[in-house]
């Protein structure tokens, strides 16, 4: 009897005991990681970085703080400094202007604070003197030329075996382009490594219309969408280059509004991209794998946190380049796999 209740005790006195140890259990020793989103508003951020973020950190036991910097870069500096005043173990930080790269990174230079930015790449002169003076900043995203390659490499496959993508038969591809935030790394490197694309295979290319729109909407897509299908080239487009998932759900709404069906091909690989394949609305796509680089934004600031190896313990591998990031790859994703993505 006594041996019965002294265990019981024991028990009652461990159960709280390893509640605590239990993975997702939050303590007053987790990590706080004060972070941001470029902004709320656009749909790839919020459909999968954000959440993503959110449910990992939980599920390895550190504790998150996510802001909407609404894309302004001046509110995203006034975060920050809020941030490094409450005390933050670690920052997680998505650029709202990539060329103001430097304020932050002395900002947590400053306070001594390890840095992930994330999705928004530092400008190569940044990179190169700014973050590599400091030891405790990483990067997080993909590579974004390969989502350009990739894309292009899609459609020039296309273009190769439809030969009625060629409306007019002159041997050329007559594009449009919607581009995204200008400035934006991966904006500027889809636009070029897409067409370029075409002209290593030997094709001519001839833009007739591009347009940038720093919240990469769906708005944007349609509405530019819309009025090139009613402007003077509007016969002449064989192509349609949308530099993500977003601005091509719109263009594809403005298409079918217009009864029109022009190739279009994009990137992001969401949800309705796959559903937009399927019902053949869309050639193709290009999977950036927000999911994996939330993940690696938050095992990078957690290990950063603890003064680790910001790999330790993960599957993350950094560059060999010396350019201290974690690069997520980028796979295509057409109407042959798109299943595989579901
Ligand atoms: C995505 C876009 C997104 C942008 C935000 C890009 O990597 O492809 O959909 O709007 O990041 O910074
Ligand atoms: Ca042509």
């Amino acid at each position: 009897m006594k041996k019965t209740i002294l265990f019981a005790l024991i028990i009652m006195m461990v159960m709280p005991l390893a509640g605590l140890f239990a993975e997702g259990q939050k303590d007053s020793d987790a990590v706080v990681i004060g972070a941001n989103i470029y902004s709320f508003q656009d749909g790839f951020m919020n459909a999968v970085m954000k959440p993503t973020l959110e449910s990992y950190a939980a599920e390895r036991g550190a504790e998150i703080q996510i802001v909407d910097s609404e894309g302004q870069q001046a509110i995203l500096n006034n975060q920050v400094d809020i941030f490094i005043t409450k005390g933050v173990d670690v920052l997680a930080i998505n650029l709202v202007d990539p060329a103001s790269a430097q304020a932050i990174i002395d900002k947590a230079k400053k306070a001594d604070i390890p840095l992930v930015l994330f999705n928004k790449e530092a400008p190569t002169e940044v990179r190169n003197s700014v973050m590599a003076s400091y030891d405790k900043v990483w990067y997080v995203g993909t590579d974004s030329a390969e989502s350009g390659i990739i894309q292009g490499q899609m459609m020039v496959a296309d273009w190769k075996a439809r030969p009625e993508y060629d409306k007019n038969g002159d041997g050329k591809v007559q594009y449009v382009m919607l581009k995204g935030e200008p400035g934006h790394p991966d904006a500027e490197a889809r636009t070029r490594e897409s067409v370029k694309a075409f002209t290593d295979a030997g094709i001519g290319v001839e833009q007739l219309a591009l347009e940038a729109d720093p919240n990469w909407s769906v708005q944007h897509g349609a509405d530019k969408m819309a009025a090139w299908l009613t402007s003077s080239f509007a016969k002449d487009i064989e192509l349609v280059i949308c530099n993500n998932d977003n601005m091509a759900f719109g263009a594809i709404t403005a298409m079918k509004a217009a009864g029109v069906r022009l190739p279009i091909y994009s990137v992001d690989a969401l949800e309705q991209a796959l559903t937009h394949i399927s019902e053949g609305e869309l050639d193709g796509t290009v999977l950036n794998d927000g999911v994996n680089q939330a993940k690696a934004t938050i095992d990078l600031a957690i290990n950063a946190a603890m003064g680790k190896d910001v790999v330790e313990g993960t599957s993350w591998k950094l560059t060999s380049d010396g350019s201290k990031a974690v690069r997520v790859a980028y796979v295509g994703v057409t109407p042959a796999n798109y299943m595989d993505f579901q």
